[in-house]
């Protein structure tokens, strides 16, 4: 079983969602999957599907205009968050720092944070998607964290871009990950691998060891291209 999630990003409607969840009703799978949307499109329904939000706030309540609380993601009976995401990182100077402290908060109101790591281009042409990785994770990981958590890996020059690491990388980048997890006392802490994922990579990239599911972006916002990636494991 696989753990297989969307990231919709700044994308769909209410409408979509509600076809892509009708779309999903029937099909034949024990994965779990996790829709994460934009907050307009929490508070929906579905025994199917986990419904996730794409970032939160780091502040518990008050004056923070347009942020949006654990709390509140939790209020709409949302289980997940998705917390430095590549692009959060990058448009929003997020930090392992900031990552950690958006964590505590999802873990503290009952949601289970999926922790994005990942080199960019830079680092990976500097031979540093090690040392990236490993610190990712040690320093976006909330240190009191004791469960509940997903890491999603995501070579952040990949993203979108319709490239993916060999299957030789993402081993190794998987393998350090849940050596580092152990090492924190967090063994058998699912990590997924994103980036590019489609119908026709999937079930190899899953196949990977340490691999536990895909997190999901433009391959997620159709059920004709989703439903194939939902499929291709069992
Ligand atoms: P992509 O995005 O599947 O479109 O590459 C993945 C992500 O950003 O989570």
């Amino acid at each position: 079983m696989k753990i297989i999630a969307g990231n919709w990003k700044m994308n769909g409607s209410r409408d979509a969602l509600s076809n892509m969840i009708t779309a999903l009703r029937d099909v034949d799978t024990e994965n779990t999957i996790i829709l994460c949307v934009p907050y307009t499109m929490l508070g929906v329904e579905s025994d199917r599907v986990h419904m996730g939000a794409q970032d939160v706030s780091a502040h518990d309540h008050g004056a923070f205009t347009g942020e949006i609380s654990a709390n509140m993601i939790s209020d709409t009976g949302a289980k997940y968050v998705i917390v430095g995401h590549s692009e959060r990182r990058a448009y929003h100077n997020e930090t392992n720092d900031i990552v950690r402290q958006k964590a505590t908060m999802a873990l503290s109101n009952g949601l289970t944070p999926i922790i994005c790591v990942g080199e960019t281009m830079d680092e990976k042409q500097a031979g540093k998607t090690m040392e990236i990785i490993e610190s990712g994770v040690r320093e976006s990981v909330p240190t009191d964290a004791t469960g509940n958590i997903i890491i999603a890996y995501e070579p952040r020059w990949a993203i979108g871009a319709g490239l993916t690491p060999t299957d030789t990388e993402i081993a190794t980048a998987h393998k350090l990950i849940a050596d580092t997890l152990t090492s924190m006392g967090l063994g058998g802490t699912p990590v997924l691998y994103g980036a590019s994922v489609k119908g026709s990579n999937a079930a190899q990239i899953m196949s990977i060891p340490n691999v536990d599911g895909v997190l999901v972006g433009g391959a997620s916002l159709k059920p004709d291209d989703f439903i194939p990636i939902i499929t291709s494991v069992k």
